[in-house]
């Protein structure tokens, strides 16, 4: 019998590959360092309800995604969102109305991961550190110094900088995976106790710190008492801020907040700052996944496609594909 496939990361990318794989009747064995599924996609549980501090809603244009999410549809793990959306450009805000369907996990983002994930074997709070292969299979040893293994293959499914260290057994992989440059991003959530006055759900922002605001309990399924709204700080601005204590990150994008939305904006009763290091890669890439097959040694991610949800997902199937394909 053959030895389980490891799959370092429960981001959409390692989930993905995990069902192909799965469903194809294969071993699978999943890691993230994290408490929980989602990686990028996940929701913080708070005070004010879940609040979706990285993915916000994603778009479905290649058609095999397109038939995933009609089925994530049918079972009830995604709905459309359909915001009011405006554009905030030189300090002008406007009305900035589209056709394009947007989609978001009900009744929070991190709901498709959790689907997903279903009963897959999961270790969570293990963060990989070396991946390392013997005279025929791989070993993985995580941060508390434990080994996990044998495995067959491995796939590394986690944003290129944390990749790289993984890969080192495959040098050409690894460089590949160390010329991503992959942009920060400051996330702030704020909830307020009475409505604020403007029909605005969701706005493109340019030439501010901002780069992104949503009203959060706006997506379907939402359940809060407070107006709560998230923010995202342009990559240009969260990376000269990068260590910027939270409490000031809150009070700078506050106030970029209520300079822009054109409304009253009060003190927020409830506020919270995330910092995502490794948010999105400077750059799109059509590289689908990086593969050493005949060492069985794999690397997928929205950084090797799109740097979006559906590139994660299809990044993730590019990955399964071509371990299959080496199986047969
Ligand atoms: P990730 O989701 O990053 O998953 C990687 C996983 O690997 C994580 O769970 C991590 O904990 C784990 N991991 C890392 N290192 C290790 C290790 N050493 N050992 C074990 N586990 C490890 N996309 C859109 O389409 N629409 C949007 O509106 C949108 N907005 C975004 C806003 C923000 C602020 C951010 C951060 C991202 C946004 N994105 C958006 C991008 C989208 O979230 C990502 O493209 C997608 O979620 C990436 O999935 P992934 O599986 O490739 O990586
Ligand atoms: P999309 O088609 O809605 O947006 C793509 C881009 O087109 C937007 O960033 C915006 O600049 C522009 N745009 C789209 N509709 C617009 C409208 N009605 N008015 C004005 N401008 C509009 O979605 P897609 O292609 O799926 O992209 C996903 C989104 O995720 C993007 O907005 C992207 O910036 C964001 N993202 C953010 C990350 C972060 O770290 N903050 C990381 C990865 C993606």
């Amino acid at each position: 019998m053959n030895a389980p496939i490891a799959i370092i990361g429960t981001g959409l990318a390692g989930l993905s590959a995990a069902q192909t794989l799965s469903a194809a009747g294969l071993d699978i064995q999943l890691f993230d360092k994290s408490r929980g599924s989602g990686g990028r996609m996940a929701s913080k549980r708070s005070d004010a309800g879940s609040l979706d501090m990285g993915a916000q809603y994603f778009t479905a244009r290649d058609r095999r995604f397109v038939e995933a999410v009609q089925q994530w549809q049918a079972r009830g793990w995604v709905a459309e969102w359909n915001p009011q959306l405006y554009n905030s450009h030189m300090g002008q805000l406007s009305p900035s109305p589209d056709e394009q369907t947007r989609w978001v996990g009900t009744p929070r983002m991190s709901a498709i991961t959790r689907a997903l994930l279903g009963a897959l074997p999961v270790r969570f709070s293990c963060r990989i550190t070396e991946v390392f292969r013997g005279e025929q299979h791989w070993t993985l040893q995580d941060a508390e110094g434990c080994s996990h293994g044998p495995f067959s293959s491995v796939i590394i499914a986690t944003p290129a900088p944390q990749a790289t260290a993984l890969l080192a057994a495959a040098p050409k992989l690894a460089s590949t995976a160390a010329s991503v440059i992959m942009d920060p991003t400051w996330a702030v959530a704020l909830g307020f106790t009475s409505a604020l006055d403007t029909p605005l759900e969701g706005c493109f922002v340019r030439d501010n710190p901002l780069d992104w605001l949503a009203r959060n309990r706006s997506k379907p399924g939402r359940d809060t008492n407070l107006d709560t709204w998230v923010l995202h700080a342009s990559s240009g601005w969260s990376r000269q801020h990068l260590d910027m204590p939270k409490e000031q990150v809150i009070e700078h994008l506050h106030g970029a907040f209520a300079e822009m939305i054109g409304c009253a904006v009060p003190e927020p009763a409830f506020s919270l700052a995330h910092r995502w290091l490794y948010a999105r890669p400077a750059g799109a890439h059509q590289w689908g996944a990086l593969a050493d097959a005949d060492l069985g040694l794999y690397a997928c991610g929205d950084w090797c496609l799109s740097g979006r949800v559906e590139g994660a997902w299809l990044s993730g199937q590019e990955a399964a594909r071509r371990l299959l394909e080496h199986r047969q």
